[in-house]
């Protein structure tokens, strides 16, 4: 096991919904793991008028997330972690002299002996956080001469390539490129970090991951839930921005990439950067009209359960065109990928939560077995969530005369590991942050590569000629035509049963 370095962190924004929901319970079980470092503690920042005890009251003894957890364990344990919180409230805005804050955090190191190591987490909405990394660099916050300082930031990172960029730029006048953690939750799964080794640390996988033997990649993430209580924050962003442009290209550069030269965070990087920069961009509108598929989810029955559309959400535009649907076809201009479609979709409001990776593999250059029954081919599927494992697809031979062949499967799943703890996203990405490991971290230029390949998409979205955005019941798989995306008679993987009758298709705008 690694060593973990005293250290202090600081969450800015700490009164918001991501560090009692997320943040809190991961340091809460990294720190029931015994991964804390001996002298830690969390000073939470934001603008709230509150005590250190408020603070530990919201986010531990009253919070939500964590009292299935709490019942379980003695009131010691859970002071023991409670006590390690502190508050700093610093008044009407983000913007402001850091000095008082400066003060604070002085005063519990020396109380604490954290060293002079300390993370900012920025958890706060993205345009502040060149602001308060201008105001850490001002109170001499972000000088690495006594001990180091890193900064994490939350996605969204930009909101186009062009506001990406500046945000790089603003940031690297406070911080160096390595000092930044550009977090993307996916990345601290299990599974799509199984991707690697499923990959590079099996010889069976890597000679068939080519051109010569895979005949298209199908990446579907779907949520059965809607836009809850986002409806502000996902008007202005959609599926593209919010998912497709971080998550999902993601998962694409891990199935895309070159094996790297080693396992240092650099080299990994490196390697989803080239994959990245050889997505093949659409500029023409044909292709990008050919080439995506935009919807929204409309009102339906589920269950015998009315439920919304997104127009009728919360704090959503009644006219508003942001998709909550997005499918698209692709292709890779590289060596190994020449040729190969990929299809990537996601969506809300699905009958199901899943997130998968199929690998489908081109039929055998000859069949000698034409009346077998099987026509379909053979599949590689990695499960990202839920029911977390790999499973292949291949043909057997039914018992008897004849040779009639029938689907098999080979499987694995993660859960069949029962004594094996697998740790929640944040948890390791927090863990893999404090030991200074930026492997699962996305760097400034994977981030800008991303956002070239996803520019175009937006803009031809929002200003093309004949883009039409579809409707979808609630509940279905998606707009009835989305099959038509596919060459030949390809259609998309649906893991699951439609749960509302009616498709609800329709063109709505
Ligand atoms: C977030 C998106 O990044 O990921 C949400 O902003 C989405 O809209 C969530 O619901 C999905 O994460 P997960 O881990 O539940 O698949």
């Amino acid at each position: 096991m690694k060593k973990t370095e005293n250290q202090m962190l600081v969450i800015f924004g700490a009164s918001g919904d991501l560090t009692a929901r997320k943040l809190i319970p991961a340091l809460f079980n990294l720190y029931l793991a015994k991964q804390l470092p001996n002298n830690f503690v969390v000073l939470g920042v934001s603008r709230s008028d509150m005590t250190d005890d408020a603070f530990r009251k919201h986010v531990v003894y009253d919070s939500d997330y964590l009292k299935h957890k709490l019942k379980k364990l003695d009131e010691t344990e859970v002071k023991g972690f409670a006590d390690k919180l502190y508050y700093e409230d610093l008044g009407k805005s983000y913007d402001t002299d850091y000095k008082g804050l400066r003060k604070r955090v002085e005063e519990l190191k020396a109380a604490h002996d954290t060293s002079g190591n300390i993370i900012y987490y920025l958890s706060t909405p993205p345009t502040l956080y060149e602001t308060i990394a201008h105001n850490l660099a001002d109170a001499g916050m972000n000088t690495q001469n006594n001990g180091w300082k890193r900064l994490i930031v939350e996605k969204p990172f930009g909101y186009s390539l062009e506001t990406a960029k500046n945000l790089n730029k603003g940031l690297h006048q406070y911080f160096t490129e390595p000092q930044i953690y550009r977090i993307d939750h996916y990345l601290g799964k299990e599974t799509v970090q199984n991707l690697l080794v499923t990959r590079f640390s099996n010889s069976i996988f890597e000679p068939l991951w080519n051109r010569n033997y895979i005949q298209h990649v199908e990446i579907t993430n779907a949520e059965s839930v809607g836009v809850e209580k986002r409806g502000g924050y996902y008007d202005k962003s959609g599926a593209l921005r919010d998912m497709f442009q971080n998550h999902l290209l993601q998962i694409v550069s891990l199935v895309v990439m070159e094996p790297p030269i080693g396992d240092q965070p650099e080299e990994i990087r490196n390697e989803k950067v080239k994959a990245l920069k050889s997505l093949r961009v659409m500029e023409d509108e044909q292709t990008l009209f050919d080439n995506t598929i935009r919807a929204q989810y409309v009102g339906s029955v589920v269950n015998g359960k009315k439920v919304k559309g997104y127009r009728e959400e919360d704090d959503v535009d009644p006219n508003s065109t942001t998709e909550t649907y997005a499918a698209i076809k692709f292709y890779v201009d590289n060596w190994r990928w020449h040729g190969v479609p990929f299809y990537v979709r996601t969506a809300k409001r699905m009958p199901t939560k899943v997130t998968e990776i199929v690998i489908h593999f081109k039929p055998p250059h000859h069949q000698i077995f034409k009346d077998s029954g099987m026509h379909r081919d053979n599949k590689l599927i990695i499960r990202i969530q839920p029911d977390e494992g790999i499973l292949i697809k291949f043909g057997v031979k039914v018992p008897g005369q004849g040779f009639k062949v029938e689907r098999a499967n080979l499987d694995f799943y993660y859960s069949s590991l029962a004594q094996t703890y697998v740790m929640e996203a944040y948890e390791r990405l927090l863990l893999d942050a404090m030991q200074g490991d930026a492997t699962l971290y996305a760097r400034a230029d994977e981030v800008e590569a991303a956002w070239e390949f996803v520019d175009p998409i937006l803009n031809y979205w929002q200003n093309g000629k004949d883009v039409r955005m579809y409707g979808y019941s609630a509940g279905v798989w998606g707009p009835e035509n989305a099959d038509e995306l596919f060459e030949g008679d390809g259609f998309w993987r649906n893991p699951g049963e439609n749960l509302s009758d009616d498709p609800g298709y329709c063109v709505i705008c």
